[in-house]
């Protein structure tokens, strides 16, 4: 049991990624707080999640719901070891018809929810805590249509080094995951046209080195390493998970 009487906070924790994480988590022995905004994924993962999980509605665009659900947490189990800052969405365009809303919009998300999310829980997080943040391997390249979802990205992983240096005295270790193409529900909701997603699918896989998509569950073993003692001088890094994509 690598989380043993450690409490964890997953955002993004009712689908894909997240979920697999939280699950893992619970497994290693970890109480899980999950939150997302969909009622009906909330109350999926709670099921999904059992005794030792406790899903939560709070729309992180909004940093009064952050404070809120933090509050509950708190409340909850009285402090935070480890923050899984994750959620994040996107809608695709030709950088030229972004309107100004999708850009405020997952800013809105991918950023500040981000962000203030790990500012409100650093309050509440035991030294010697873990922050974990996910990044993509978008951030490293440029992809026509996703200017704004990897600006946020490379935003995120700014992001880890300077909260990484302020947290350090504590000893918080802040690192991210940076996932390549995995199979979650995360391009079906990018607004693209069914066959323009299955070309642009079948184009990514194929320059991906292992010739596959990855599984949440693969995203989910970095992200429980590097959120566990076994990741105990790392911080400030980003852990690749992402079929060789970026780094072959
Ligand atoms: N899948 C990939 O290929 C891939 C690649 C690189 C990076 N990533 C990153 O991995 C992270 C997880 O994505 P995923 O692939 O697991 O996608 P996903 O299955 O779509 O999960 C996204 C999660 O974010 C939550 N969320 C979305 N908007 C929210 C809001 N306004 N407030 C609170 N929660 C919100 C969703 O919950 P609700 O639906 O309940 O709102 C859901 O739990 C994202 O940051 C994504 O950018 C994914």
């Amino acid at each position: 049991m690598k989380l043993a009487n450690k409490v964890a906070l997953v955002t993004g924790g009712t689908s894909g990624i997240g979920l697999e994480t939280a699950k893992l988590f619970r497994d290693e022995g970890a109480k899980v707080v999950v939150i997302g905004s969909s009622e009906q994924r909330l109350k999926e993962a709670q099921d999904a999640l059992g005794e030792n999980g406790v899903a939560l509605r709070a729309d992180l665009r909004d940093p009064a719901q952050i404070d809120k659900a933090i509050a509950e947490v708190v409340e909850t189990y009285g402090a935070i070891d480890i923050v899984f800052a994750n959620a994040g969405a996107a809608k695709a365009a030709p950088f030229d018809a972004v309107t100004p809303e999708q850009f405020d919009d997952q800013f809105a998300l991918n950023v500040s929810g981000l962000f203030f999310t790990i500012q409100k829980s650093a309050l509440h997080l035991r030294d010697g805590g873990s922050i974990v943040v996910t990044t993509s391997f978008l951030n490293t390249v440029g992809t026509p249509g996703l200017s704004i979802l990897s600006a946020t990205k490379a935003a995120v992983r700014s992001l880890v080094r300077s909260i990484g240096a302020e947290l350090a005295p504590r000893g918080i270790r802040v690192n991210a995951v940076s996932p390549g193409p995995i199979d979650t529900p995360f391009a079906s909701k990018l607004g693209l046209p069914e066959e323009d997603l299955r070309k642009s699918g079948e184009a990514l896989v194929a320059a991906v080195p292992l010739k596959r998509a990855g599984h949440a569950s693969e995203v989910a073993k970095a992200v429980l390493f590097l959120a566990s003692d076994d990741a105990s001088y790392v911080t400030g890094a980003e852990l690749v998970v992402d079929g060789g994509l970026t780094q072959i």
